[in-house]
Formats: C-alpha cells, sequence, structure tokens
C-alpha cells in the first residue's frame, strides 16, 4: 500500500506525441488549460514515441528525466497531455513521487473550480465521481484529509476502496436523481419561454472566445468573465430587447474545447440541449486567434454531435481590437447578414450584430395603430408588458390610440383575444438597416 502523493500548483506538463512530434498549438493550448488551472508551469517536456508505453504511457528513459526534473524544479504536479489508464497514473506518482494527473483530471479539475450554479456544481461532482470511480485501484490510501486548495484534489476527493466503491455508487445515485430533478424545472423555463414565443439566441464557441463578454455587453449583465478557459459553465439566460415589441432570449452556454473528458460530454448534455434548441446560434470566434479556422471546424464539430448543425448560425468574428480590422459585416446570398466582425470589449461592430439579429428575429414584426376602447384594460396592459408601445394619445371619450411595434402572432393573439380590430395592413419593419446609417458600419455581400 502506498499514500498517494499530495498536489500542488507547481506543474511539468507532459504533451507526448504518439507516432509524431505533438503539434506546437496543441502544446500551448495544453499550457493554457494547465494555467486555467491554477498551476504554475514549470517546465514543458514534448517528447515522440512510436507507441504507448504500458507501465507509464511515456518511456522509462523519460520518466527518469523527469523524475530528476521534479525534485531540481521542486514541482509537486505532473500533468499528461492524453489518457493514462489507472495503473499508469499510480506507476508514474510511484517513481516521481509527485501527483500526476491526465488531461481529462485537469478539465475535470477546471470544472471543478468554476461550476456555480447548484446544477453545475452537480454536473461536476457527478462527472468527477464517474472519472473517479474508474480510478478506485488497491493502493491508493485515505486522500480525504489532502482535499482543497490542490489542482486534481478538489472535489469529492478519494478515500478507501471497498467501503467507497459502495459509497461513490450511492452518491453518483443520489446526485442523478437531484439533477433529473433539476432537469425537469429547466425544462419547463424552457417550455414557458417557448409557449410565450420568445425566440431564443445561443451564444455558442471556443472556450476563451469571448461569449461571456458579449453576453455581458448585449444584456449589460454581469455573468462572469475572465481570461481562463471555461470561465463559464452554466447556461445563463437573460432576456434581450431587440427592438420596441421584440423581445428574445440570450443563452451563453460552456465553452467548447477539443477531447472534452466523456464523462464531462455526457455530464453536460443539459448545458448543449440549451443551443441545441435555440432559434439562432451566434457562433462567436476569437479573431485574434491563429488557430481560429481548427477552433471553428471543431466547434461545428460538437454542434453536429448534438444535432444543432442545422439551425441558423451568424458567425462572429469577437475582438477586433488586437487584430486591428475595422468593424463589418457580411450578407450571404439571400441578403442576410451571416458574419460580423466586431469586439465586445470596445463595442465597435454591436450595431451590425444588433442588425443581425433584429434582420433574422424581427421578420414578422409589425408596426401599427391599434384603437383601444376604455373597457379594453387587459389588452392595453398586455401591449405595455410586451415593450410594444411606442407612442399613446388619449381620446375624447377615454379610448386610447397606441402606436404598437410587435410580432404579427404576438399581435393578433392579444387582439383576438380582447376583442380589437387589428388593422388589415400592418407596416413591415425588420431588417431596415437604421442601425447602419447612425453608425456608418459597413456591410458588404459575399465570402470572406
Ligand atoms: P469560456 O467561459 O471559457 O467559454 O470563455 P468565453 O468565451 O465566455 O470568454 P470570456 O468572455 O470569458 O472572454 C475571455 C477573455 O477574452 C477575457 O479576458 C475577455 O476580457 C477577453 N475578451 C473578450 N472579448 C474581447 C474583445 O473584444 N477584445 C479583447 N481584446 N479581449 C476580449
Amino acid at each position: 500500500m502506498f499514500d498517494r502523493p499530495g498536489s500542488g500548483e507547481r506543474a511539468i506538463l507532459v504533451c507526448v506525441g504518439l507516432g509524431r512530434a505533438p503539434e506546437a498549438d496543441r502544446i500551448e493550448e495544453f499550457q493554457a488549460l494547465a494555467r486555467s488551472a491554477g498551476a504554475v508551469v514549470l517546465e514543458t517536456l514534448a517528447p515522440t514515441r512510436k507507441s504507448a508505453d504500458p507501465r507509464f504511457l511515456i518511456g522509462t528513459g523519460k520518466v527518469e528525466e523527469l523524475r530528476q526534473l521534479v525534485v531540481e524544479l521542486d514541482a509537486d504536479l505532473v500533468v499528461i497531455d492524453g489518457t493514462l489508464s489507472p495503473s499508469q497514473e499510480r506507476n508514474l506518482e510511484k517513481e516521481l513521487k509527485c501527483r500526476v494527473l491526465d488531461r481529462a483530471g485537469l478539465i475535470l479539475d477546471i470544472f471543478a473550480q468554476r461550476a456555480r450554479t447548484f446544477e453545475g456544481k452537480l454536473q461536476v461532482e457527478l462527472a468527477q465521481l464517474q472519472h473517479m470511480s474508474t480510478r478506485l485501484v488497491r493502493g491508493w490510501t485515505h486522500l480525504e484529509r489532502q482535499r482543497g486548495g490542490s489542482i486534481g484534489l478538489r472535489g469529492p476527493g478519494e478515500t478507501q476502496l471497498e467501503t467507497d466503491r459502495r459509497l461513490i455508487g450511492k452518491r453518483i445515485k443520489a446526485l442523478n436523481d437531484r439533477l433529473d430533478k433539476v432537469l425537469v424545472q429547466r425544462e419547463t423555463t424552457r417550455q414557458e419561454r417557448k409557449r410565450a414565443e420568445v425566440p431564443t439566441i445561443a451564444l455558442v464557441g471556443y472556450t476563451n472566445a469571448g461569449k461571456s463578454t458579449l453576453f455581458n455587453r448585449l444584456t449589460r449583465a454581469e455573468a462572469y468573465a475572465a481570461d481562463q478557459l471555461f470561465a463559464t459553465l452554466d447556461p445563463t439566460v437573460r432576456r434581450l430587447h431587440l427592438a420596441p415589441g421584440l423581445e428574445t432570449a440570450l443563452a451563453d452556454t460552456v465553452g467548447f474545447v477539443r477531447d472534452l473528458p466523456h464523462e464531462l460530454v455526457a455530464a453536460f448534455r443539459s448545458t448543449l440541449q440549451e443551443s441545441r434548441e435555440a432559434d439562432l446560434l451566434l457562433h462567436v470566434i476569437d479573431a485574434a486567434d491563429p488557430e481560429r479556422a481548427d477552433r471553428i471546424t471543431q466547434v461545428n464539430e460538437v454542434l453536429d454531435s448534438i444535432g444543432a448543425s442545422q439551425l441558423p448560425q451568424i458567425a462572429v468574428y469577437n475582438k477586433i481590437d488586437r487584430t486591428g480590422e475595422a468593424s463589418r459585416a457580411e450578407t450571404d446570398e439571400h441578403g442576410l447578414i451571416d458574419r460580423v466582425w466586431l469586439s465586445a470589449h470596445s463595442g465597435a461592430g454591436l450595431e451590425l450584430l444588433l442588425q443581425a439579429l433584429h434582420q433574422r428575429l424581427g421578420v414578422d414584426l409589425c408596426r401599427c395603430t391599434l384603437h383601444i376602447p376604455p373597457r379594453a384594460g387587459r389588452a392595453r396592459a398586455r401591449l405595455f408588458e410586451a415593450g410594444a408601445v411606442v407612442g399613446q394619445r388619449m381620446l375624447d371619450d377615454g379610448a386610447l390610440e397606441l402606436d404598437v411595434s410587435l410580432r404579427r402572432p404576438d399581435l393578433e393573439r392579444i387582439c383576438r383575444e380582447d376583442g380589437i380590430a387589428l388593422p388589415a395592413e400592418c407596416a413591415p419593419c425588420a431588417g431596415e438597416g437604421r442601425f447602419l446609417q447612425s453608425t456608418g458600419s459597413q456591410v458588404t455581400r459575399g465570402a470572406a
């Protein structure tokens, strides 16, 4: 029996290339991931091997080199960019006498630190327990006392084998039950939104692309934004008022990353569900990222895998303040804006995005004048509640004349239910380019 070594923040990273040298961008992303978990990266090794070593994944020569480095640099954590079997993890820890994590363990740790809502916390704990239950092997003893503060030890911790298997099983079941309840609640809210015919826009994109910053900018909400990967773990839904009578729901979702541990993909299905059921996806892209083409493909692959690839999508190239580009928009062959270059930080180009949203979601927006007799107080209240009233005049007989702007189906419903005459002709007012004239921003047609 041996006590599993404790962990800390001083880390050595190992990016193993099997069959070929690991790519530079992959190494950089892994370093960013480790820093996201709060690690201080002391050294990064990038060995190449023909095939994985069954005992250590890396070769024995590398293990020896690592052992010396751990002592020399006083490291307390080694993180391997790959998947370690439980026995490889244990063999490495025995040799290196320090904590060893693989990619999945690292990502789980980041998720454990970042989950903020009740549902997010439940999901992360579930994923960690599932990950841990595959790793409970004889030889790792009491670790609960080492819990807290250190990478790979946050979350539920580890305890002794036999009792713990049973306890973990029980806890997993309890968490699943609670999550099911939360999911039912979330489903109810989503159905309510649907019933109210509020279109939903979901922000999707690779982690760190700037989704939360854009979300805040658009809704002026204080959702959490930080220069760390995975700053968002829970979908946050806020109301976005696009125009009089045009209310939408904007959902911020978890950032995508390649090779997400499968425990997390399953656990976060509900988070991604939000994007699957959206009316429109805003695919936020870091325009300053040299790997942006690759990232776009990866995000589209994930969208495909959750059945969201057919949804209308607007590509938002963010962070133009870093690239020095001017804000602009491009349209598809139908004249619909499908690409916008902007800066969520400075706000440049935001009006183009608003115009694009207005163009897509305001298709059936109508503008007209309604005559509201004194008895129709309910209709009046409903129109004000929907934010549809843009002008009002009191008439001599106590009736009201309201200038309204609202989506045609909502307008028809309110008028029908409250016995108000709806003018046969309503002026459509979607996508008129009114944002553009005021700012002088540019919209062009054609490919990037
Ligand atoms: P995850 O939650 O990890 O998926 O990230 P996210 O896509 O929500 O990114 P977030 O909004 O947290 O932004 C990531 C970093 O990029 C933060 O440091 C932001 O301040 C920065 N950022 C976002 N938008 C811009 C921008 O327009 N310009 C610049 N220069 N930085 C930006």
